[in-house]
């Protein structure tokens, strides 16, 4: 099998078909397929890095204790990681663009008849891409507000008062639990498509490539330049998120600030010594 012929990997979603995918005069085949790249890598290292942070997050919020500190830094990975989702998301390549894939009541409806086609999120699954992405950034917002009135606190919790402090740490609570339902679904969705319907869900989110039926409205590709430019924003925006991270590390009683300098690669430990000098004159609250 040779492997697909990449025709660009940011912005354009067209594969060069594979031999053996388009059979000449297929007589008893009705359906052609051709191989297209539907998910380009950046989404995907999103994605799979959205998982790591978000399960980081939701295991050490629920240890609590000297666990907060790590709470912490994932959820500003997470911060960084939604900031550069909604970048990608307005200038990223097709399949990930927003407008590509925002469901309209029209195109839901036509889904639930069968008779939607495309690429990329369908209409009912891009409801649940909008709805994760959402309350995830309403839980890492209010996340940054809150405190666990014992010794951890959110980098912005000393901008509220005492009780709008405890009023938001409460909503972060809650919203805990709707994320829990919102996750449980789409695990529970993609658990109906790879096993009733027998789509291959996994594996494009995995290596990028999936298989369509030829002739498939696929969505305009976007430029190099463009996909790069926006990749390049994503990054300096998530690395924002790790300065303030890394300068910002929660003091709390249980966690000593210089709690981990083993794990920290010198590349990061220069962006401490730069944040560390920038806030020390701020006296950061955690
Ligand atoms: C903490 C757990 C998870 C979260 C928060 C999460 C979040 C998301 C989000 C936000 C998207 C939309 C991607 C985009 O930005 O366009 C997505 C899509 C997807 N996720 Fe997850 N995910 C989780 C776990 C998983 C797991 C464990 C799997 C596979 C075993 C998975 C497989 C997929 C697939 C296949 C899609 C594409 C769906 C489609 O074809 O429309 N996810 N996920
Ligand atoms: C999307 C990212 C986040 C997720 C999924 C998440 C999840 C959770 C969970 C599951 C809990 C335990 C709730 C409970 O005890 O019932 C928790 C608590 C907490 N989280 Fe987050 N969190 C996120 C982001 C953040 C961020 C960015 C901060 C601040 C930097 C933060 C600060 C807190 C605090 C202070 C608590 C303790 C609340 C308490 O005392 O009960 N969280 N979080």
């Amino acid at each position: 099998m040779t492997s697909p012929e990449l025709v660009s990997d940011f912005g354009a979603t067209r594969l060069a078909p594979e031999p053996h995918a388009l059979p000449a005069a297929p007589a008893r085949t009705p359906v052609q397929r051709t191989r297209v790249l539907l998910w380009d890598l950046p989404l995907r290292v999103f994605h799979w890095s959205l998982v790591a942070s978000v399960t980081a997050a939701i295991v050490t919020g629920e240890l609590g204790g000297s666990w907060m500190a790590w709470h912490g830094r994932a959820g500003l990975a997470i911060v960084g990681l939604l900031v550069f989702r909604v970048v990608w998301g307005v200038v990223g390549s097709a399949t990930s663009r927003f407008t590509q894939f925002a469901p309209t009541p029209a195109s839901v409806l036509r889904y639930l008849r069968g008779r939607w086609r495309g690429v990329g999120h369908n209409p009912l699954g891009a409801l649940s891409v909008f709805g994760l992405l959402g309350l995830l950034a309403l839980q890492a917002g209010t996340g940054l507000f809150g405190n666990d009135d014992i010794a951890f606190a959110g980098p912005l919790n000393h901008l509220v008062d005492d009780t709008l402090g405890s009023r938001v740490t409460g909503w972060h609570r809650l919203l805990a639990d709707g994320l829990f339902v919102l996750i449980g679904l789409h695990l529970l969705a993609i658990v109906f498509h790879v096993a009733v319907k027998r789509h291959r869900l996994i594996r494009p989110m995995i290596t990028g490539v999936a298989e369509v039926e030829a002739g498939t409205p696929l969505p305009r590709p976007v430029g190099r330049g463009r996909a790069g430019l926006a990749l390049a924003l994503g990054l300096a925006a998530a690395g924002l998120a790790a300065i303030l991270w890394l300068g910002r590390e929660p003091a709390t009683a249980a966690q000593p600030v210089a709690a981990e300098p083993a794990a920290v690669p010198a590349a990061t430990t220069a962006a401490r010594t730069v944040a560390t000098t920038a806030a020390a004159s701020s006296a950061p609250s955690w």
